[in-house]
């Protein structure tokens, strides 16, 4: 603790710290000037003759204004709480830091003295600090909590300016990786940005996906610059800086989409058929023993999120179609086994059979869908016994899986051997198109009795299939029976041959998929 204000002890410790400190200052600067731009001090703003400046006033008062060292600012000149904070070796570090950061981006025409800046979640102002230390006299920071006169009240995901403010906006420390809310955070920064401003920000984004990803949060801005650069201290190594420009006005009722055809069209960009190249193989031979076989491979599945950086979505959602019981596959292995890079994943459950339903009203976190994944809206039959042709002979699946096959009600020829319920179909497509956004982060597992041969190509005909960034699926043919060597199941008419076409298709697609069992 400091001495008591007013013994002469403190007044002494203070000046002896800020003489230090200019001291440190001038030198850095220097050292800085002389060794890194090679200029002569010929541009006033930058020189160090601009800091000292205000330490001569600080020292010449040599009373509690201490806070005169920031210059014109409204300070309050009665206290000065941050006088150890602002003498702290760190801080000094993070200042001469942010400081060339903004020398260079101002050398490189993206800041300019004049410039209006932000810098977004700065917990002790030092990107403020350095700002104004090099010229930038009209910079402010926001952090939760404010720590005047540098930084006032605000957070990334609720900046409390209005449009089309600043000129500049700086987001440093991969503020915006370990932000809770990025894509709310991605945009207030464009909403408060002017046309034309420029956005800089320091990420993690340690790979081409979540790069690609940063990107899609920022559509009204274009990229103008990326580079790798050390981070200010250990804990960040190596980051990103990436230079954005927000474009100009968009016209009020613009719309992106023009000629709606295009709607259904969407084309997998490279980096997410890069993770294909990377996935495991798909099983060519038709297994003998496809019970052991393809139960075994997903120990050979290379996860999506164990392949790369899933950060800057909006949201985390995973979409369970024919989801049984709620142990069959979200609990045994959605919860447990993905690796979900410490996100919380929203869950929906999709589940006809009505036997399932009543587990799912405890299990807060999963909203269930009680109707069939469909190609459209309409009332379908569905088969409550596993196999009505061959009652018994159907190989044992684990308990509350492996059944449900659903038919169009309308539809001839089928026949109604097992017991038949009349269920809600929905369109699937459509549905998954009015739920998520290509900034979600979207995962499904896809068990539906043969469907997938309907479900699948109605998911590419809606261009539904470019909303999904992995998929899990199983398909149904008339595979080895576990009972009777040499005899095929008659459940389903399709055979190994046809399945591997789809799997193979849709990875041609560009869609990362992997074989459920
Ligand atoms: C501010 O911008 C946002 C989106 O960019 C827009 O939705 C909002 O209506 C604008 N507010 C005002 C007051 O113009
Ligand atoms: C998840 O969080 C834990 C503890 O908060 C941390 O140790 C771990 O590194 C995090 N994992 C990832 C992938 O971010
Ligand atoms: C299908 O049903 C859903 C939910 O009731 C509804 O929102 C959607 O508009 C329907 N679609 C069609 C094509 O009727």
């Amino acid at each position: 603790m400091q001495p008591a204000i007013g013994k002469p002890s403190f007044f002494r410790n203070i000046l002896v710290r800020l003489l230090l400190f200019g001291v440190f200052i001038i030198v850095v600067r220097f050292a800085y000037i002389v060794t890194i731009t090679g200029e002569s001090c010929n541009r006033g703003d930058f020189c160090f003759f601009s800091l000292p400046e205000n330490l001569n006033l600080v020292i010449a008062n040599a009373g509690p204004s201490v806070s005169a060292i920031f210059g014109s600012d409204a300070v309050s000149r009665s206290n000065n709480p941050r006088l150890d904070l602002y003498t702290s070796k760190d801080w000094i570090k993070a200042v001469n830091y942010y400081s060339s950061v903004f020398q260079d981006l101002i050398s490189q025409g993206y800041l300019s003295p004049n410039s209006k800046s932000l810098c977004v979640e700065t917990p002790s102002g030092q990107e403020v600090f350095a700002l104004k230390e090099i010229g930038v006299k009209n910079s402010i920071g926001i952090f939760k909590k404010a720590s005047k006169p540098l930084v006032i009240s605000g957070e990334g995901h609720r900046i409390p300016f209005a449009n089309n403010t600043f000129d500049f906006i700086f987001s440093g420390g991969a503020r915006l990786d370990k932000s809770a809310w990025p894509s709310e955070f991605a945009f207030e920064i464009t909403r408060t940005l002017k046309p034309e401003g420029f956005l800089v920000a320091h990420v993690k984004a340690k790979d081409k996906y979540s790069f690609n990803s940063f990107l899609d949060f920022f559509d009204s801005c274009e990229l103008v610059k990326m580079r790798h650069i050390d981070g200010f201290d250990s804990s960040l190594p190596y980051i990103r800086e990436i230079v954005m420009k927000k474009k100009g006005e968009i016209p009020e009722h613009g719309d992106n989409n023009p000629g709606g055809d295009s709607d259904n069209e969407c084309t997998v960009p490279e980096h997410k058929r890069d993770l294909i190249r990377n996935a495991e193989p798909l099983i060519t031979e038709e297994p003998l023993k496809p019970w052991i076989t393809l139960k075994r491979n997903i120990q050979n599945i290379k996860y999506l999120p164990s392949m790369v950086d899933i950060s800057f979505r909006s949201r985390y959602v995973y979409v369970d179609v024919g989801a049984r019981s709620y142990g069959s596959s979200i609990g045994s292995w959605f919860r447990k086994q993905y690796p979900k890079q410490n996100r919380t994943f929203g869950i929906y459950a999709i589940e006809a059979d009505r036997t399932f339903h009543e587990e799912y009203a405890l299990k807060k976190k999963v909203t269930l869908l009680p109707y069939a994944a469909w190609i459209r809206n309409e009332t379908l039959s569905f088969e409550v016994n596993s196999d009505p042709t061959h009652p018994g002979l159907e190989d044992v699946k684990d308990k509350g899986r492996g059944m449900g096959r659903i038919q169009p009600k309308m539809s001839t020829g089928y026949v109604v051997d097992g017991e038949v319920d009349e269920i809600q179909g929905f369109d699937f497509a459509e549905w998954l198109k009015n739920t998520v956004t290509e900034k979600d982060f979207v995962v499904m597992k896809m068990d539906v009795e043969g469907t997938e041969f309907d479900l699948i190509p109605r998911l590419f005909e809606t261009g539904a299939i470019c909303l999904i960034d992995e998929i899990f699926l199983e398909c149904h043919y008339n595979r080895w029976q576990r009972c009777c060597p040499g005899q095929r199941s008659t459940k389903y008419e399709k055979t190994y041959g046809q399945c591997l076409d789809l799997f193979t298709s849709l990875r041609e697609s560009g869609v990362l998929v992997h074989q459920w069992w």
